[in-house]
């Protein structure tokens, strides 16, 4: 798979998204939204056959319309306005920097993003995102399948402390913590707390309770925001970045060898200088 070149042009650009989308997401309020449109389009990925993932597919037609992503329209419709705006940043960078901001700007932790997705044409089949009808079994099929552990399960459903349930959308209705636009562990609060009237809890938010290896992620969340935030950070990273490898890496690498050897020259000359300086002032103080 080619990624496309991730020069300092393309930097900027993506720097200037950043802002955009930070305005757009404050002016329109729209933080939830976003989030979920990242977070479907890279949920899809599949290690074994390495298709999938954050690759922009959730734009075709096709996609779009598999029942999972009802309502994701207007996010994209959003993400066309920075598009049209910033045409040489790929959908798939665009869309997971607008999930990285959209956490950003409610106070969630800073995402590390690293740019350079190529954009697909191809689309999975329907039925790769996790059905909130279902339990902790069907949660790690589905998380496992993208390669994900327990813990990432537990810290990346709190990404429910944003935003809500539409029923003309999913078939549920409400928030599920009390400030649906602040991005803080309330999540996994209003989860132990139990049924809570006029907030959300789906059966897949519920299995988080139920599961020996889901629930201390539940209580630690809870009482420790700061965790949260870490752990939350990291997974959302991963998820970002699921069959991507960053190119940016190996030019890091690189740059960092020439450095090395940059510097290893540097000492190999001095030394030799030296060493010929001195023989030169011992010649000279014998004659
Ligand atoms: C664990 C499995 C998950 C299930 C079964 C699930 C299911 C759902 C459902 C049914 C909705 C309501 C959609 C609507 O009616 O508008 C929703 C909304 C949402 N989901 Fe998830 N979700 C899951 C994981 C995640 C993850 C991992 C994230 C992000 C890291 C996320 C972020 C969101 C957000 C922000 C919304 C609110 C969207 C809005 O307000 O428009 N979800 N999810």
């Amino acid at each position: 798979m080619a990624f496309p070149v991730v020069d300092a042009d393309y930097l900027k650009e993506i720097d200037k998204a950043r802002r955009d989308l930070r305005a757009l997401i404050a002016y329109k309020n729209c933080a939830p939204i976003m989030l979920r449109l990242a977070w479907h389009d890279a949920g899809t990925y599949d290690k074994s056959t390495k298709t999938g993932g954050p690759n922009g597919s959730i734009r075709n037609d096709e996609e779009l319309a598999h029942g999972a992503n009802s309502g994701l329209k207007i996010a994209l419709s959003f993400c066309e306005e920075v598009k049209a705006k910033r045409p040489k940043i790929t959908y798939a960078d665009l869309f997971q920097l607008a999930g990285v901001v959209a956490v950003e700007v409610t106070g969630g932790p800073t995402i590390d993003f690293v740019p350079g997705r190529k954009d697909s044409k191809v689309s999975p089949k329907e039925g790769r995102l996790p059905d909130a009808k279902q339990g902790s079994p069907h949660l790690k099929d589905v998380f496992y399948r993208m390669g994900l552990s327990d813990k990432e399960i537990v810290a990346l459903s709190g990404g429910h402390t944003l935003g809500r349930a539409h029923p003309e959308r999913s078939g549920f209705d409400g928030p599920w913590t009390k400030d649906p636009l602040k991005f803080d562990n309330s999540y996994f609060v209003e989860l132990l707390k139990g049924e809570t009237e006029g907030l959300l809890k789906l059966p897949t938010d519920n299995a988080l309770l139920d599961d020996p290896a889901f629930r201390p992620f539940v209580e630690l969340y809870a009482k420790d925001e700061d965790a949260f935030f870490k752990d939350y950070a990291a997974a959302h990273k991963r998820l970002s970045e699921l069959g991507f490898t960053p190119a940016s890496s190996a030019s890091k690498a690189t740059a960092k060898d020439g450095t090395v050897l940059a510097q290893s020259a540097v000492g190999v000359v001095v030394a030799a200088a030296v060493v010929i300086l001195s023989y030169l002032y011992e010649v000279r103080k014998r004659g």
